[in-house]
């Protein structure tokens, strides 16, 4: 039922009405597909681009049409009547310019309000995908880059559930590897009673990593002891197992801390969780023939790269590359996944090309990228510090995530303090306050960039309450919670009766804007970009702010009821922007 009520974005619905015209004005030219984009000139709201692409198909035949404008002119001639468009011209070579019905515009708005925004959700044509996110390593540093991980990770996934996909959020931690060897020695040597050592006693987990690795490295007996803790893990020994056990499980606990704070979910499937399928994958590849024997390793030879995918070390060993073989393989034909996805830093692109590569060569995937099943790489740039240089505290130190995370917290309750309006604030709200804009800010600074270009961490500019900045958004909010508490009426009242009018121009231009939400959604998904949202967001603040809150009054108005509805669904996208963001919104400033 509830696909049935699902009328589409604008785009689409625009869509379905060209695709009646087009199948009449050009009979002989079956299944075009109508070509609906959003109008860049002011003679529209949306255009139709097909006039032009369709004459270069027809001119040579037997046709009434004499170039693209007269085919931009039956097209337009041919649109059945809709209560969507208010009128249509066709411009230069044949597009057909669009200008949506205020009423329609107004009527969708009022139909959100009543039966909420998730009635705006994208469909997407596929069920399930897996987002592959965070993922740091066991014991080693959980550095910014699995902090843009985190992030990024968190708001696609957001973003497809909102699109009723169900999302797998899975945290493929590096927790299987030969590091494990010298960190159980060291564990053994350090700690005897180990069995009882807790996160509190070994303290820092990293300056654990660091000191065993500074053994490993200075002393040949422990090294040797280290590699047989490797064999003897790997062959199931319980002691060794045991121990393996409780490292994970410290690091385990200091990477919930970060992800509590931001509020994001995420399933741990680590390395070690694919190991026992390593074997029967690399089999199956074998048999298919695509494994080979290159100086004692074995490898899988892929296009376009002159480098072969190696799956087995020359010492028999497994590596990243057959652990992401047999995930791979895990997720199409256990999970059932049609979009598998894999958040890390851009350095790692030629390492999935070549496993997404070798899926293809073994027909797991279709070598057809729009196709389902299909796998995508989402790669992020560098974080930088103010120097320019990759991002590190003063004494060089890798910057750990908490500290970080404090820092924003501590900034942004300073700035609230310094509020006249925070004066009678609970010191709860304040605290909640704070987390909410310090995090976001975090959060936003981030996305708001397209991902694959370096960014700069800069505390003041992202906390900063001008410009594009979570900030300047979250008291956007605010303030329009504000006037509508202001004005005393209760809004779920007035949806129910109140009626919303666009006839000023800044009117119909801010509920233009709403109504493209979905198609924003919808996009940011398609290319797993949340920057697209992120414009969209700071794009509706201003239009609300500079356009219709300057020049439309809203209490004491004759206009007001429709208003304050205006300013209410305004708010209510903003929040699920928000939300789709991992940002909590804020209702006082
Ligand atoms: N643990 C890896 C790292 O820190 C990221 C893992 C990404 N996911 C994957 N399936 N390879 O670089």
């Amino acid at each position: 039922a509830a696909d049935e009520e699902y009328v589409g974005n604008v785009k689409r619905q625009l869509a379905k009405i060209f695709e009646i015209s087009l199948k009449e004005t050009v009979p002989d030219e079956p299944d075009i597909e109508p070509l609906i984009a959003a109008c860049t000139a002011k003679f529209g709201d949306y255009q139709c681009n097909n006039a032009m692409g369709l004459w270069s198909k027809i001119k040579g035949k037997q046709t009434p049409f004499k170039g693209p404008p007269s085919v931009g002119q039956a097209i337009m001639k041919n649109l059945p009547p809709s209560e969507m468009i208010e009128s249509c011209s066709v411009a230069g070579p044949g597009f057909v310019n669009i200008v949506l019905s205020k009423n329609w515009i107004a009527q969708n708005l009022q139909s959100m309000l009543i039966n909420g925004i998730d009635t705006w959700a994208p469909r997407l044509p596929f069920k399930t995908a897996v987002v592959d996110f965070s993922s740091p390593n066991i014991a080693k540093e959980m550095h910014v880059g699995h902090l843009r991980s985190t992030i990024i990770g968190d708001t696609l996934a957001r973003m497809l559930e909102f699109s009723h996909v169900e999302v797998l959020r899975r945290n493929h931690v590096g927790d299987w590897g030969t590091q494990f060897g010298m960190l159980i020695e060291y564990l053994f040597e350090k700690f005897p009673n180990w069995e009882e050592v807790t996160e509190a006693a070994v303290g820092d987990l990293q300056a654990f990593y660091k000191a065993s690795k500074l053994r490993f490295d200075s002393d040949p007996v422990f090294k040797e002891r280290a590699q047989q803790a490797v064999v003897r893990l790997q062959g199931g020994e319980p002691k060794y197992r045991k121990a393996w056990a409780q490292i994970c499980e410290i690091s385990r606990n200091e990477f919930h801390k970060v992800y509590q704070r931001l509020g994001v979910h995420l399933e741990e499937k680590g390395e070690s969780f694919y190991n026992p399928f390593i074997p029967r994958v690399l089999e199956e590849l074998n048999e298919k023939g695509l494994i080979e024997e290159s100086q004692g390793a074995r490898v899988i030879k892929v296009e376009g790269v002159n480098i072969p995918l190696i799956v087995v070390k020359s010492d028999g060993g497994y590596n990243y590359a057959s652990t992401d073989l047999a995930a791979l393989w895990y997720r199409l034909n256990k999970e059932k996944a049609a979009w598998i996805i894999y958040v890390t830093d851009v350095g790692q692109d030629q390492h999935f090309q070549m496993v997404f590569k070798a899926a293809k060569r073994a027909g797991w995937i279709p070598a057809d990228d729009t196709l389902y099943p299909k796998t995508t790489h989402v790669g992020f740039g560098l974080v930088l510090g103010d120097d320019g240089r990759r991002f590190r505290t003063r004494s060089s130190e890798v910057v750990r995530l908490v500290d970080l995370l404090d820092e924003a917290k501590t900034r942004s309750k300073a700035a609230i303090l310094e509020r006249e309006t925070s004066k009678d604030w609970p010191e709860e709200e304040v605290e909640k306050t704070a987390e909410a804009v310090g995090y976001g800010a975090v959060k936003y600074a981030d996305l708001k960039n397209n991902r694959l270009t370096n960014y700069t961490f800069n505390f003041d500019q992202m906390l900063s309450d001008k410009g594009n900045t979570a900030v300047y958004l979250l008291y956007a909010h605010a303030r329009i919670c504000s006037i509508i508490r202001k004005s005393g009426k209760d809004i779920e009242e007035l949806k129910k009766i109140g009626k919303i009018v666009l006839d000023h121009p800044d009117e119909r231009a801010l509920g233009l804007h709403l109504l493209q939400f979905s198609e924003v959604v919808e996009e940011a998904c398609n290319n797993l970009l949340p920057n697209v949202l992120c414009e969209y967001l700071y794009n509706l603040s201003e239009i609300f702010t500079k356009k219709f809150y300057s020049n439309c009054q809203v209490v004491g108005s004759p206009e007001e009821t429709s208003r304050l509805l205006l300013c209410e669904a305004t708010a209510t996208v903003m929040r699920k922007c928000f939300y789709l963001l991992g940002i909590v919104p804020v209702y006082k400033i």
